[in-house]
């Protein structure tokens, strides 16, 4: 193909559509990610065509369900076709780093198993119609503070263990057709221009085979860009850019064979089509989608189900009236219908329905409007509140995570007036529940449920669906106690991911802190019990069996959760992590056993010395139950390491790491009994002092060498090192 005509295709021909050049037709690539928003208007970049608004990653993610997820794929799939659409850009799989992340409600929680099961089906979904997916932020794009410039500044193994993992589970097993790049950058390079994400880990360790597009106006350097890996930037036109492409070809300083190959291919796979979807039965599945992701965080007393006749429900907060169900920004769909829960409480029930909304837009507190709230729900045999977050959106973090002011006194209003109160809450990252939650027996974790929301918590507010939606996100007491918290947002172009590893419920468990409702938690209109776990190993996996029983009165559906921990570690590690998880659903009185399968290699940790996994030798704890702390039942399996997986001895290892070595202590006590023998080590002698022993643990040999009296010489510790080694 013709230099320019290659360089072309590498850049956008306008807001959605690739390029058209070398014989390559153009396709349309749209976000995404709950829904379909292909742009209506010349004018307005966020007004999109009617389509179905699906619930938002938020509550996607609380539903657990991977199943549900590939069926929601699907959905979009189809539309995805209806409109002639190739590529939809999405899911958004960033790790919830902080509660006050302004994409919380497009990302789908704090865990990256979590995040990674749940985007593989969605992608599978999605691309089993042949329309592709766009895997994105790649990478470490959790906030949206500074996002075009900011310096995610992260250690090596957080990078992989958390924050890639997600996405490595994504492409190794559903293949997105692409990955976009993130704005920021990542250890100081920026993601469109990183060489060690898009091509050493992305493609040379991964196998990734699709094509790395960048986030719209991610790209700085169009060449830099394209050495590093990118593939595709976006938005187009950028005629300048695309002339500076071809020169660096001519200059033979960039080869653009591959890139012109995999934009072929990802053009060869679209399909262009428009077959039609049901509007209806979309909606149906949002619905379905939505109560699913519904989390019950209170239940004092059977204050729910509410009841559908003889029990006056007063429903209060304009929310339940005008619903808030998506965030702002680019995943912003115009929806085809919209549910209200007003509407829908009040054609569920015989029984008298009132309204007052409580408060208006905005956060003043309005005398008038709490008066006749409280008004109405002291006359009514029970209360709802609806309440939340008035605006969350992409480009934007917020700065604390209390309701507004007016909610807040809403609630407190109408609980002083009626004992059973129940809250409702739509918001797309956590809120803080305490302490006004101690005033109300019913609490309703309802996020931002997409179109259909309204219905769906009608659904479960009536019992029609028992809820099982479970917290992919801690919600702290405060947040002040978020293992986050010293270091968010950052300054000057850097944000330090000081907790590491211990991201969300990793961090609150290391700490042993005190939390609102944990990570995995979620209550159901029933009970359940569970039998003792038991677990085999088979070849990479180990399968565990957990018995359920529904213990109460009504069918419900139970997610078991298991948490993996290594007692004794090498390594620093979360006290636990979740590792599997299952759904089973269980008629009234009825047991089943729940089957979860972990992954060996989801057992690794990344080891900085060796540069690899390494799935350590010995005992692991695998816990199974309700929340990540609701342990119900235990089994320990000693498992086999990963081979050559031994911390290599050198010259300047510590005493105390050569005695932790049983190769390097059998060497080491044989060189100090020789120069003990010979009476011609002082140092030596010393060592037999438990405290001088303890203070010369930490000294790495070369330095000990240096020390008069000292059994070490360069040439003896270079030789021991070699026979530790092997
Ligand atoms: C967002 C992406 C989105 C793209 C196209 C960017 O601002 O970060 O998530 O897909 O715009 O709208």
């Amino acid at each position: 193909m013709d230099i320019d005509d290659q360089a072309a295709l590498t850049s956008g021909s306008a807001f959605w559509t690739t390029t058209a050049a070398g014989g390559v037709p153009a396709i349309t690539m749209t976000d995404g990610p709950h829904g379909v928003r292909l742009q209506s208007s010349d004018t307005d970049m966020l007004a999109g065509r009617p389509a179905t608004c699906f619930p938002p990653a938020v509550a996607s993610g609380s539903t657990w369900d991977p199943e549900l997820l590939h069926r929601m794929g699907e959905a979009l799939g189809r539309e995805c076709r209806a409109m002639d659409v190739q590529v939809l850009l999405g899911p958004g799989i960033n790790l919830k780093r902080t509660p006050l992340g302004g994409r919380n409600f497009e990302y789908f929680s704090e865990d990256p198993i979590l995040s990674g099961v749940l985007a593989t089906e969605w992608v599978r979904g999605l691309q089993a119609q042949g329309v592709g997916a766009s895997l994105k932020h790649f990478a470490v794009n959790s906030q949206e503070t500074d996002r075009m410039r900011i310096s995610a500044d992260v250690d090596e193994r957080t990078l992989r263990e958390m924050y890639l993992r997600a996405f490595q589970r994504v492409v190794t097993r559903a293949q997105p057709w692409t990955v976009m790049c993130a704005y920021n950058k990542v250890n100081g390079v920026y993601a469109s221009q990183n060489h060690f994400l898009l091509t050493e880990v992305l493609r040379d360790e991964w196998g990734f085979e699709g094509l790395v597009v960048s986030d719209w106006g991610a790209v700085v350097d169009r060449v830099a860009a394209l050495e590093a890996g990118l593939d595709l930037t976006m938005p187009g036109p950028d005629d300048a850019g695309d002339r500076e492409v071809a020169d660096a070809v001519r200059e033979n300083r960039l080869d653009l064979d591959k890139t012109t190959k995999r934009i072929k291919r990802l053009v060869e796979m679209s399909v262009s089509d428009t077959t039609d979807f049901s509007v209806d039965e979309h909606h149906q599945l949002a619905r379905q989608v939505a109560a699913r992701g519904i989390v019950l965080l209170k239940n004092d007393d059977n204050v729910l189900p509410l009841r559908t006749e003889g029990q006056s429900i007063a429903v209060l907060g304009e929310f339940a009236r005008t619903p808030r169900y998506q965030g702002g920004g680019s995943s912003q769909i115009t929806p085809t219908r919209l549910d209200d829960a007003l509407t829908e409480i009040t054609a569920t029930t015989t029984a008298p329905v009132r309204f007052a909304p409580g408060y208006r837009a905005g956060n003043t507190v309005d005398e008038t409007l709490l008066a006749e709230a409280a008004t109405l729900a002291a006359g009514s045999d029970i209360a709802v509140v609806f309440a939340g977050t008035t605006q969350e959106t992409e480009g934007s973090d917020r700065t604390d995570i209390d309701l507004p002011a007016a909610h807040l006194a809403l609630i407190e209003r109408v609980a002083a007036a009626n004992p059973r109160t129940v809250v409702v809450l739509s918001n797309g990252a956590v809120v803080r529940t305490s302490p006004w939650d101690a005033a109300v027996p019913g609490l309703v974790e309802a996020w931002l449920l997409g179109q259909a929301g309204g219905s769906a918590i009608a659904d479960v507010l009536f019992g029609r669906v028992n809820p099982s939606g479970r917290l992919a996100e801690t919600i702290p007491l405060k947040l002040a106690d978020h293992p986050s918290h010293l270091d968010f947002p950052g300054e000057n172009g850097h944000v330090r991911y000081g907790e590491g590893l211990h991201v969300g419920y990793r961090g609150f468990d290391a700490r042993e802190q005190e939390v609102a409702y944990p990570f995995g938690f979620g209550l159901s209109y029933t009970t359940f019990e569970y039998g003792q776990v038991t677990a085999t190993v088979t070849g990479d996996t180990i399968a565990l069996s957990v018995p359920v029983t529904n213990t109460g009165g009504v069918d419900g559906r139970e997610i078991v959760q298991v948490y993996v921990s290594k007692p004794g570690s090498r390594v620093q590690r979360s006290p636990r992590e979740l590792k599997a998880f299952a759904a089973v659903d269980l008629a009234s009185t009825a047991t089943a056993t729940a089957t979860l399968t972990v992954d060996r290699d989801d057992l690794a940790y990344w080891d900085t010395r060796l540069g690899r996994w390494i799935v350590e030798d010995g005992d692991y704890l695998f816990a199974a139950g309700a929340s990540s702390r609701d342990l119900r039942t235990t089994v320990t399996l000693s498992l086999d390491g990963t081979p050559d997986s031994r911390w290599p001895l050198a010259a300047d290892s510590t005493v105390a790491e050569w005695f932790a070595d049983p190769r390097g202590a059998a060497l080491l006590t044989e060189v100090f009994a020789e120069a003990r023998a010979s009476g011609g080590s002082p140092l030596v002698t010393m060592a037999d002092d438990e405290g001088i022993a303890q203070l010369l643990g930490g000294m790495p040999l070369d330095r000990l060498a240096m020390f008069p009296g000292s059994p070490f010489t360069p040439e003896s510790l270079a030789k021991l090192a070699a026979q530790a080694n092997g």
